[in-house]
């Protein structure tokens, strides 16, 4: 059989898994690609430091020259997180004529525009399955098997570790502190776990789902991004009478007006399929004017997930070495037109931290009604006249512009005593 010889930048969470499953000589892998994957050389910080896989003396290293200048190392797979030095290291190594397979999309999407381009001109291949929906073969499902299809929308929940805390939240009435420190032991956080929480690391898998779907790369700033900081289990129970769940979702959608790329906490009615997703489990919608709606389900975060989608391109790439690559998304790229927020129109779940006094609530609805915010229904628990209370509002369709300009005057109020709390809707 003949053998391929790789290499990894990183031994992590993910690089020990990728090592396990190149290690396993009984593997299936082997036969259904007729030929062994080697590692040669694992690019390291830290030579001492304990891992829950054994390689060969002389396999790690700290010095990446042992991997980028050698020629017998087609493919290099850069696990180790991060832009800088993780960016440099693999232009070198598509530079030096190897081909690229990667896990991190916050490199690919706030500085993916030179490795695509690089790997164009070298035409080298670049894997990066798993920097989106962990072992979810998604980016393979769109770019192969839904190829024929105008994406009309795409939406999901692409962040196991924002999603493990809002389901803990949710089904043990836990606070968002209490549960974090539980997804950063259990591997699925970022190095900077606020990636997760603030939702920067499912608006980068965003990006990269965009490139794939509309063949155009969003500036990352133009995603509008909000995170899961400022849900409380308050937000949870009331979302649950209400008969939703929360969870942090990534959207999408082209648009006459372009296309609309937000990650925000929203309210899915009890029953949808996305509120069906716990833990660190991930799910993408995706609607084809072809297919119709196809749901992608699984394990968006761990070692053998994530290493299972690294395999997938590894293998994927070392079956056509020399032949062209079905991703040379470098090739037809066009300048991305993104609609913003301020344009977007739905319904608004609102949460007011209220002192309990005569007219406090009819400030808020007058202020409402000024900007054309019309109320479905209100909710207040009983509490002491003077004492702090929740009101919840449910609106009908409003325009986030008028909803952003409505809440800045509410928030000025003497009578309202925190930062409302906002989370969109979304039925479809
Ligand atoms: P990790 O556990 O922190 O591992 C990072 C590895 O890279 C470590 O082995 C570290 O070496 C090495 N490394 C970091 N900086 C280095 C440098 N400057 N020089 C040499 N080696 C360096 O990270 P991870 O969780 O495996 O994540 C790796 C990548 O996969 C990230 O881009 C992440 O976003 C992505 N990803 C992770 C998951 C997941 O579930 N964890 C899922 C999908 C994608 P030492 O071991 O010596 O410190
Ligand atoms: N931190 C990421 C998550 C890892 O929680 O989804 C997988 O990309």
């Amino acid at each position: 059989m003949q053998s391929i010889e790789v290499a990894l930048l990183g031994c992590g969470v993910v690089g020990q898994g990728v090592v396990k499953l190149l290690s396993d000589e009984s593997s299936p892998l082997w036969e259904r690609l007729g030929k062994k994957l080697v590692i040669k050389k694992v690019l390291v910080r830290d030579l001492k430091q304990s891992r829950d896989v054994t390689l060969a003396e002389g396999v790690l290293t700290t010095d990446p020259r042992e991997i980028l200048e050698d020629d017998a190392i087609k493919i290099v797979i850069e696990v180790m997180g991060g832009i800088e030095p993780a960016g440099a290291l693999l232009l070198q190594a598509l530079n030096n004529g190897k081909h690229i397979v990667t896990a991190n999309k916050a490199l690919l999407a706030e500085a993916g525009g030179p490795i695509f381009e690089m790997a164009a001109e070298k035409k080298r291949h670049v894997g990066f399955e798993a920097s989106v929906a962990g072992g979810i073969p998604i980016l393979k499902g769109l770019s192969e098997g839904l190829i024929a299809n105008r994406i009309e929308r795409v939406s999901g929940i692409i962040n196991g570790t924002a999603n493990y805390i809002l389901s803990e939240m949710t089904e043990h009435g836990l606070e968002f502190a209490d549960v974090l420190k539980a997804a950063q032991e259990a591997g699925y956080a970022e190095a900077d776990p606020t990636f997760d929480i603030d939702g920067i690391d499912a608006a980068h898998k965003l990006a990269i789902l965009i490139t794939l779907c509309y063949g155009c790369q969003v500036p990352f700033k133009e995603i509008y991004t909000e995170g899961i900081r400022n849900i409380s289990s308050l937000d949870i129970d009331f979302a649950d009478s209400l008969g939703y769940s929360i969870k942090l979702l990534a959207i999408a959608q082209e648009t006459k007006q372009g296309v609309e790329a937000r990650v925000h906490p929203t309210m899915l009615p009890h029953g949808h399929l996305l509120t069906q997703v716990h833990g660190a489990m991930n799910a993408i919608h995706v609607v084809g004017d072809a297919v119709g709606e196809s749901m992608f389900y699984g394990a968006g975060a761990g070692s053998l997930p994530t290493a299972s989608a690294v395999v997938s391109d590894v293998a994927m790439i070392a079956a056509r070495l020399e032949e062209p690559s079905l991703l040379d998304i470098a090739q037809r790229l066009h300048p991305a037109d993104v609609r913003p927020i301020s344009e977007w129109e739905g319904e608004y779940y609102l949460r007011f931290a209220v002192r309990d006094c005569p007219g406090a609530l009819a400030q808020i609805a007058g202020l409402l009604g000024d900007h054309d915010i019309s109320i479905t229904s209100v909710y207040q628990p009983e509490r002491d006249e003077g004492a702090e209370v929740p009101i919840v509002v449910m609106t009908h369709e409003a325009r986030e512009q008028n909803m952003q300009s409505a809440l800045q005057k509410i928030e000025a109020l003497e009578t309202v005593l925190a930062k409302p709390v906002l989370v969109r809707v979304e039925k479809g």
